[in-house]
C-alpha cells in the first residue's frame, strides 16, 4: 500500500520536473535586426506626397522583442522619432513629449548624404516611430508605424549595462541632433532595472517548483 502510494507521488514529481524543463527550455526568438520597410528604408517621398511604403503594413510583417534593432535606412530629410505616447504619436508632434518617454534619433547634420541608425528596443509593449519633417506633414501623410514589443530572451548585455557616471550635456546640445548613444540617465537605469528583475523572475520560478517538489515528496 505505502509502495504504491509512494510510486504515485513519485510520478506526480516527474511530471512536475518535466513540465518545468519543458517551460524552461521554450527557446525564444533570437535577436532580430528588422530593417525598417526592406528595400524601401525609411523615405518620404516629396513628388507624390506619400511614404516610400506602407510601414504599418511593413511592421505587421514583423515579430518585435526586446534587444532587436530597427534599422533605419534614410537620410536628413526625414526625422526617426520613437515615442512610448501614443498622444505625441497621434498628434505627429513631440514638442510637448517627456524625455522619459521620447527619443529622437538621426545625424541631421549630415544634409542630402544618405545613412543609417540602429535603434535598439529597450522596452516591452507599444512603441511608435513617426517622422515629423516638414512641420508634421510627412507624419500627417502616413510616414509612421506602431509596434508591440515583447519580452524574448530579454535584454542581452550589450543593452544592460549598469549606469556609468552621471554625464553633464554640453551646453548647445539641440535635441533634434541627440546622437543614439547619448542616452538619458533615466534610459540607463530602465536598462539596468529591467534585466535584474528578468532574472529574478526566472530564479523565483524555478525555486518554487523545488520547494513544491520536496513537499510532495515527503508528503
Ligand atoms: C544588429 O544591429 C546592431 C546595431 O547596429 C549590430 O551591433 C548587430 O551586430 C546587428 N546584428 C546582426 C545580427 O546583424
Ligand atoms: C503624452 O503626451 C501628451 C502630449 O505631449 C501629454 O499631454 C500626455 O500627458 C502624455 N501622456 C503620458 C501618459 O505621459
Ligand atoms: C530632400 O528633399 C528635397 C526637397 O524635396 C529634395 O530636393 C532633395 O533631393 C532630397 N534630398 C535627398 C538626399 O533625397
Ligand atoms: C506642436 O506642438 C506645439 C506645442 O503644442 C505647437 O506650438 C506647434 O505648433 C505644434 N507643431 C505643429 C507642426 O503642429
Amino acid at each position: 500500500m505505502a509502495a504504491a502510494a509512494d510510486m504515485a507521488k513519485l510520478a506526480v514529481v516527474a511530471l512536475l520536473i518535466t513540465a518545468a524543463a519543458a517551460a524552461d527550455t521554450t527557446t525564444p526568438p533570437p535577436y532580430t535586426n528588422h530593417t525598417v520597410g526592406g528595400d524601401n528604408g525609411w523615405f518620404f517621398n516629396p513628388t507624390t506626397n506619400t511614404p516610400a511604403t506602407d510601414y504599418t503594413k511593413w511592421a505587421a510583417t514583423q515579430t518585435f522583442n526586446l534587444g532587436d534593432y530597427l534599422i533605419f535606412n534614410t537620410n536628413s530629410n526625414q526625422t526617426i522619432i520613437e515615442t512610448y505616447n501614443q498622444t505625441t504619436y497621434k498628434n505627429c508632434n513631440s514638442t510637448d513629449a517627456l524625455d522619459s518617454d521620447t527619443f529622437i534619433y538621426g545625424e541631421s547634420n549630415r544634409i542630402g548624404e544618405s545613412f543609417t541608425v540602429a535603434v535598439p528596443l529597450v522596452k516591452v509593449g507599444n512603441t511608435y516611430y513617426f517622422s515629423d519633417a516638414e512641420n508634421g506633414v510627412q507624419c500627417q501623410k502616413g510616414m509612421g508605424f506602431a509596434i508591440v514589443v515583447g519580452q524574448g530572451r530579454g535584454l542581452p548585455p550589450s543593452l544592460n549595462q549598469p549606469p556609468p557616471p552621471p554625464y553633464a550635456e554640453p551646453p548647445v546640445a539641440d535635441s533634434s541632433q541627440t546622437p543614439p548613444s547619448t542616452v538619458s540617465t533615466g534610459q540607463q537605469e530602465r536598462f539596468y532595472n529591467s534585466g535584474f528583475r528578468i532574472r529574478n523572475g526566472a530564479n523565483l520560478r524555478i525555486g518554487l517548483l523545488v520547494i513544491l517538489s520536496f513537499g510532495l515528496l515527503l508528503a
